[in-house]
């Protein structure tokens, strides 16, 4: 049986998740979908360096465009993060006829549209369920479970770093400082943790959301953000003591045709499910018109949830291509929906 090879840019926290579900659920997959899948070539940025899988070293290169440019790799899953250059990667697969899966939201949320523009045009897949909240699959939910409703809000902690700082500020009073050197060891902060706390992470994740439960294309510059930084342990100790949380929250609202989007820490009640999301977790709240309130909840970072979405998507780009069609997609307005200021 012919397998389905893929090609991994990145082998980081999550790459390495990625390759321990490829290798740790083979048969339950291969079943999945009639083939084996083979992991076939993985770029990384330093082949020496220590890993605490076993791989072997000839399917390592320093090269992304080793991968990009093998003939045998159907499906390129990209873990690797950055912006242009990775672009560049990935219009190039799509050129090349390669399925794209990533996880990479700074990506989507400024060139989804393009990037899914391009996919279109050369009938391939772009999957990015693990671009937000990790191991919770709400972009299929936006995009297919929705698809009958008009959604007019959306409310989401959607960056574990920041809820795991708030809530052990919170619930065992620790420093801002050493909760997050916590959050960087156990791999879910950003290589550069400044997106996380000042909320530019939670904000790309919120226009993503936006874009698809308002079917339209959000320009994240109209997010507007401000981060936990500034939060102090009394802070938290008074809100609690008024029977709130603070939780950085993002609000994607929806009026007829305008929008307003922002990421902001905020006082949550105690008695609303979302100030019970803590640790690492993340929510998205989804008000539609028909079906009213929905929550989603799951783990938001981290090796293996993520790396859950990501060969979850997987599986679904291969058994799209042996059936030949192409699925998924979004962002991009069906209908552009105008930015909702104060002043209007
Ligand atoms: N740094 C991100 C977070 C990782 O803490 O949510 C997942 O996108």
């Amino acid at each position: 049986m012919k397998s389905v090879k893929v090609g991994l840019l990145g082998l980081g926290t999550v790459g390495t998740g990625v390759v321990r579900i490829v290798e740790g659920h083979q048969e339950d997959l291969s079943s999945q979908v009639g083939s084996p899948i083979v992991i076939e070539k993985v770029a990384v940025k330093n082949i020496d360096k220590h890993r605490s899988i076993d791989i072997e070293r000839n399917k390592l290169t320093e090269d992304p465009w080793e991968v990009i440019h093998d003939p045998e790799i159907d499906v390129i899953i990209e873990v690797m993060g950055g912006v242009e250059q990775t672009k560049e990667y990935i219009l190039e697969a799509l050129n090349r006829g390669k399925h794209i899966v990533t996880a990479n939201k700074d990506l989507m949320a400024l060139y989804g549209a393009e990037i899914l523009a391009k996919a279109m045009e050369q009938q391939c897949d772009v999957f990015y369920e693990a671009s937000v909240a990790g191991g919770i699959p709400i972009i299929r939910t936006l995009i297919e479970g929705f698809s009958s409703d008009r959604i007019l809000k959306i409310m989401g902690i959607v960056n574990g770093t920041t809820n795991y700082i708030l809530t052990k500020m919170s619930q065992e009073g620790a420093s801002y400082d050493d909760v997050l050197a916590e959050a960087q060891q156990l791999g879910y902060a950003e290589a550069d943790p400044t997106s996380d706390v000042e909320g530019l992470d939670a904000a790309r994740k919120m226009a993503i959301l936006g874009s698809l439960g308002f079917r339209t294309n959000v320009d994240l510059r109209d997010v507007a953000v401000r981060g936990i930084t500034a939060v102090s342990k009394e802070d938290i100790l008074y809100a609690k003591r008024m029977g709130y949380e603070i939780k950085l929250l993002g609000i994607a609202e929806r009026q007829d045709d305008e929008y307003s989007i922002s990421v902001q820490p905020t006082m949550v009640k105690h008695s609303h499910p979302i100030a019970a999301v803590n640790g690492v977790f993340n929510a998205v709240y989804v008000y539609g018109e028909a079906v009213g309130e929905t929550m989603f909840y799951g783990p938001g970072a981290g090796e293996m949830p993520t790396a859950t979405s990501i060969v979850a998507d997987l599986v679904a780009v291969i058994k799209n291509k042996k059936l030949g069609v192409n699925g998924l997609r979004a962002i991009g307005p069906y209908k552009p929906k105008k930015l909702r200021t104060d002043e209007q």
